[in-house]
């Protein structure tokens, strides 16, 4: 149905202790744009042999860019800052050709990561150790200070998804090197071009060899390999709760950070501003065709609101643009056939169970169209589960009460919006929402990127953001001086 977006096919190889190299097996993993499934590329696929060499290689190199100055790590970032916004327009189109997402949107996600990685190193240059004096606890005289550091992890596997190719990947490998750690990246298979492109843009800017490697292969083939490795020192992962959850019942004793799925609601309580409320959640649900972790993924409305809330809702459903990337829709084909036939069975649920059907519920090929329900109950899956499509419905409640008991009842807790004029109630919503974060009269996202992020129940482990990644993937160090007095 969608022509190919132009542009010519690509080979990428891996970097390994500082070289680009192919995979010696000779197989290559073809690449397919949601874009009228035309090739755009291919990376190897790596053997075990060249996986263990990937990891040896960092494991080595970060005995040296340990004790690498700070000040000179944060120069390495800054170039790769600057790297990237000069290249921000190649890698945006390769981005559309291999992902599906506008242009605009792919440009805005690189400049968005230059500045993440600026961020990062002026965060690592202003951060302090502690000295903590021995006598504030019982028992102990004035003879004892502990001097507290921080030291790197290790090696660092760091696991990207394919919707954000370049953010999600840079705002795990800029935050390990700083911190003295080297890192092995492992891209999403579609999404491997731009993650091999930002290997490129590190390398160029001057990580050393081995500092920064890359492994392709496709997770279900390589994944249970690489995160059992015995030299990965931590695991940060970005992806689906099914695959965070396997990797962390088959691993012991690595830390581990993960960014999961979620099922972000968007709680609209009587006093709302209903245009603030309906053009927040129309933006936060559909935009990249709903493919965000944080897409507003159901509307809890109070009923009192329900109808005038619909109506603006629906207008604005009705203005979204849809169709091909190139031309800046914000609904684009789905990442693969495979997803949009999981949002269409989430669909078909929800009308076999007398949901109302306002728009959308439509389809071709990957092409998922805006889709709206309205009256959908608990006994339907789309008030449970993550479609990752542009798929909106809306739960009609009674009060707040009962829309914080169903916002809870969620396997998921990563973020959750309140709209209300009345700061009292947004902070007793907020207060009883068991997510990450809750937004007040905004939709559900995860900038400005220094902010905490993070998500409870299946939603992921520890806390992301620039500085808290760096804590993440370093350790206190504490060094204790005994006075002789
Ligand atoms: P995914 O299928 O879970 O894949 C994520 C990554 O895991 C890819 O690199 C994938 O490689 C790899 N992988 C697959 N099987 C593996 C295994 N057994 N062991 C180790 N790694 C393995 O997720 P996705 O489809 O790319 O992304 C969509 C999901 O990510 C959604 O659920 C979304 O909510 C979530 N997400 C969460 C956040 C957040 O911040 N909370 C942000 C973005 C996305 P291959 O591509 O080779 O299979
Ligand atoms: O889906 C992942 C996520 O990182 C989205 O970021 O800022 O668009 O909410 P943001």
């Amino acid at each position: 149905m969608f022509s190919c977006i132009k542009g010519k096919e690509l080979t990428f190889k891996n970097l390994v202790n500082g070289e680009w190299t192919s995979s010696e097996s000779d197989q290559f993993i073809e690449i397919y744009s949601p874009i009228g499934n035309c090739l755009v590329g291919k990376v190897p696929a790596m053997t075990k042999e060249e996986v263990d060499f990937a990891i040896k290689s960092a494991d080595e190199a970060q005995k040296a860019w340990r004790n690498v100055a700070v000040n000179k790590r944060a120069e390495i970032l800054y170039k790769a800052a600057d790297l990237l916004i000069e290249k921000a327009d190649e890698m945006s189109s390769i981005m559309m050709r291999e992902i599906g997402k506008d242009k605009k949107s792919c440009e805005s996600e690189i400049l968005r990561s230059a500045d993440y990685i600026r961020f990062t190193a002026d965060t690592a240059k202003n951060l302090s150790g502690e000295s903590i004096p021995g006598d504030s606890f019982p028992g102990f005289k004035k003879n004892k200070i502990s001097v507290v550091t921080r030291e790197p992890l290790g090696v660092v596997l760091a696991i990207s998804p394919f919707n954000y190719p370049v953010n999600l990947a840079a705002s795990k490998i800029a935050p390990a090197l700083i911190a003295g750690n080297s890192v092995v990246l492992k891209p999403a298979t579609q999404g491997s071009l731009c993650g091999l492109y930002l290997a490129k843009v590190f390398e160029q800017a001057g990580v050393p060899a081995g500092v920064l490697n890359t492994i392709t292969g496709r997770g279900s083939v390589i994944g249970d390999y690489i995160v059992k490795h015995p030299d990965v020192d931590f695991i940060n992962f970005t992806g689906s709760t099914e695959i965070g959850s396997r990797i962390s019942s088959i691993t012991s004793m690595v830390p581990l950070l993960m960014e999961l799925g979620g099922k972000d609601a968007a709680i609209v309580l009587e006093d709302a501003d209903l245009d603030v409320a309906a053009s927040n959640i129309v933006a936060g649900a559909y935009s990249y065709s709903g493919q965000r972790c944080t897409a507003v993924k159901r509307i809890l409305v109070v009923d009192k609101v329900a109808d005038k809330l619909l109506e603006k809702v629906k207008a604005k459903v009705e203005a979204l643009k849809v169709g091909n990337p190139v031309d800046g829709a914000d609904v684009v084909p789905l990442i693969d056939m495979k997803s949009a036939d999981f949002v269409w069975e989430l669909i078909e649920d929800a009308k076999a169970k007398g949901a109302k059907l306002i728009l959308g519920g439509n389809r071709e090929e990957n092409l998922i169209y805006p889709t709206l329900f309205d009256n959908v109950t608990t006994d339907m899956r789309l008030a449970w589960e993550e479609p990752f499509g542009p798929v909106l419905p809306i739960i009609r409640v009674k009060d707040k009460d009962e829309a914080i008991e169903i916002a809870n009842k969620s396997e998921y807790g990563l973020q959750s919006s309140v709209f209300t004029e009345n700061i009292n109630e947004a902070f007793y919503v907020a207060d009883r929402l068991e997510v990450g974060t809750v937004q007040v009269n905004n939709k559900t996202e995860r900038g400005p990127d220094h902010f905490p992020f993070l998500g409870v129940k299946a939603s992921g482990i520890g806390t992301q953001g620039i500085r808290y990644s760096i804590e993440a993937m370093s350790r206190p160090k504490a060094t204790v001086i005994n006075l002789n007095r």
